[in-house]
């Protein structure tokens, strides 16, 4: 009885602690910068569509034709705008045409994986949509891993060049984490 009372309240000391040393820890905030290169033509494309409605040449509406295709993309995450700066990590995920009318838009399901530099190994995902014709577009954060796990955020995306559907975009993420 004894045993089992002591026992118990060791069981009761050690939650207790490890929960202070959880909340004593200082949340950080950290910026990230890079760019993002999605690239859907030629012969080493980064983004492949999956899915879609059978495309009608006759329509007239293009968002509307476009509404309901996916893609799966492997993008590299590189320091400046080009390409063969240093490569910082990869955006692996999907995004799907989410949008039927007014304003073209996106929902993206992506895991943010960084390769190298103090990042390296550690990654965070974004859940959220994209209107990607507007200049500035906000995305959710959802969470991470690494040094960005239980990581809250946004990201502020915006496109950097453009060349026929092949696309350049720029990165400011600000996340939330211990
Ligand atoms: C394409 O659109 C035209 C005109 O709206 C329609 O008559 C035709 O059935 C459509 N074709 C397909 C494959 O949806
Ligand atoms: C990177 O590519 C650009 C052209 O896009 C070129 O001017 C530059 O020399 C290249 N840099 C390296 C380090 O290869
Ligand atoms: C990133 O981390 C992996 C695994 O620890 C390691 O093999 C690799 O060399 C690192 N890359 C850089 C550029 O530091
Ligand atoms: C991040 O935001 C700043 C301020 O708006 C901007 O100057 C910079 O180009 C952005 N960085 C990227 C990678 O888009």
């Amino acid at each position: 009885m004894a045993m089992t009372s002591r026992l118990v309240f060791l069981i009761a000391f050690l939650v207790a602690s490890s929960c202070t040393t959880e909340a004593m820890k200082k949340k950080k905030v950290t910026n990230i910068q890079f760019y993002m290169h999605d690239i859907v033509s030629g012969p080493n494309p980064t983004a492949v569509k999956v899915a879609g409605q059978l495309t009608n040449s006759t329509s007239s509406n293009w968002i509307a034709s476009t509404f309901g295709s996916i893609y799966v993309i492997d993008d590299p995450l590189t320091a400046t705008p080009q390409m063969n700066s240093t490569l910082m990590g990869r955006a692996q995920g999907i995004y799907a045409m989410a949008s039927q009318q007014d304003e073209f838009s996106l929902l993206m399901t992506i895991t943010y994986g960084f390769v190298s530099g103090r990042y390296n190994g550690s990654s965070f995902s974004v859940v959220g949509r994209n209107p990607v014709m507007n200049e500035v577009r906000e995305m959710p954060i959802v969470g991470g891993t690494g040094i960005f796990r239980l990581a809250s955020g946004y990201c502020l995306a915006h496109t950097y060049s453009m060349n026929e559907m092949d696309a350049v975009i720029g990165y400011n993420a600000t996340l939330i984490h211990y």
